[in-house]
């Protein structure tokens, strides 16, 4: 699972499903014996030696729920790669001793490599596992562009706990709003921040361009590092996205549905760089409680983390905003990478058929039955 292109609409409902009938079940005690007994015969390798916090976390929550016990590796200084030990004979290594590698990695391209390596082993009949990429350089983050979507189809749902026969948020939202309509198809998705070098923005554009009807606009500092790069405007233009670039971010902030913030990669900085970004007016890149008010009642605020609190591109004071979703996504990655390994390891069936047992009302993405 290298590449976010790996999911289509379809598995991406099927996640989001599968996600939320495991934290359904995962609330009470015995559903949460029952995930633990699903996979309790394999084990996991977590090899990240790029810094992370929440994707480590999350995968390692993951595991957890599904009863899948691992091993880590986060600082390669005290592996055998120390004493010269290619980091893929480290990693045909780890094969042999658990069923499936989650891995993130400066390098761009080490867990695609990986995942070539395993391949090869397929064909020479040799032991080989399963590869997540949890982050590869600058290039892609796949289950972080999972979760975002998973955060945008529970949004998009526009379900609430207080709906009854006589209230529904939907209804209610419809009186203000009258166009609009559940699901991702059809509405404006705002990029804004570190767009050129943000690999998670990259990953999310990716799978949301699928949908139809879709706008995407971009808002990032006038530097060739940090807007969009061509090629990957050029890709979105061909699959239909509606796709416009700004400089400042109160220009779109009245006019999306979901806004995606980043922060400003500068551990990519060079020195010419560091001199472009001293005459830099960051405001015009970040929130405020201002800009918040202008939003739509509905519109998702998200950011995949973390955000840089000497920079404040979402001040704190916007936080319990009932339009600030990034606590919520953060959380809602432990399920959605849940749902990802269940569904690699052939477990969501036995999830569905538990939940549909013991759960009354399902749950379904797919917009067609909402
Ligand atoms: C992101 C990453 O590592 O790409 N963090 C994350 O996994 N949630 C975003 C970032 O570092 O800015």
């Amino acid at each position: 699972m290298i590449f976010s292109k790996q999911f289509d609409k379809e598995l991406l409902e099927h996640l989001g499903n599968v996600a939320t009938m495991i934290r359904d079940i995962a609330s009470t005690k015995d559903g949460y014996k029952f995930l633990i007994s699903l996979l309790f015969h394999k084990r996991a390798m977590l090899y990240f030696t790029q810094a992370s916090t929440r994707t480590f976390l999350s995968f390692m929550a993951a595991l957890q729920i599904l009863g899948i016990s691992w091993s880590e590796i986060r600082d390669p200084s005290v592996s055998s790669e120390y004493k010269g030990e290619s980091p893929l004979d480290s990693m045909r290594m780890f094969s042999s001793y658990c069923d499936i590698i989650i891995m993130r990695s400066k390098i761009p391209d080490f867990a695609e490599c990986c995942a070539y390596l395993m391949n090869d082993l397929d064909d020479f009949n040799q032991r080989n596992v399963p590869i997540i990429n949890g982050g590869a350089g600058a290039d892609e983050h796949p289950t972080q562009a999972l979760l975002d979507i998973y955060t945008i189809q529970r949004e998009f749902a526009f379900v609430s706990k207080k709906d009854s026969s006589k209230w529904t948020l939907f209804d209610e939202l419809r009186k203000k709003y009258p166009g609009l309509k559940r699901g991702l198809d059809g509405k404006v998705y705002g990029f804004c921040g570190d767009v050129g070098r943000g690999r998670t923005v990259r990953s999310l554009t990716n799978l949301l361009s699928q949908y139809d009807d879709m706008t995407f606009y971009f808002v990032s500092p006038d530097h060739p590092k940090l807007k969009l790069p061509a090629n990957f405007k050029n890709e979105l233009l061909d699959q239909g996205v509606d796709v416009k670039e700004y400089d400042d971010l109160n220009e779109i902030v009245d006019k999306v549905d979901m806004l995606y913030m980043t922060r400003i990669q500068h551990e990519h900085d060079s020195a010419e760089d560091k001199e472009f970004f001293k005459k830099l007016d960051y405001s015009k890149y970040y929130l405020s409680k201002d800009k918040v008010e202008r939003m739509k009642d509905y519109a998702a605020i998200l950011h995949p983390f973390p955000r840089d609190t000497r920079a404040k591109e979402i001040p704190a004071e916007i936080d319990n905003d009932p339009r600030a979703k990034y606590f919520a996504q953060a959380r809602n990655g432990i399920w959605i990478r849940a749902a990802l390994i269940a569904y690699l390891f052939d477990a969501d069936g036995k999830i569905a058929s538990h939940y549909q047992k013991h759960f009354s009302d399902y749950h379904d993405y797919n917009v067609e039955v909402l």
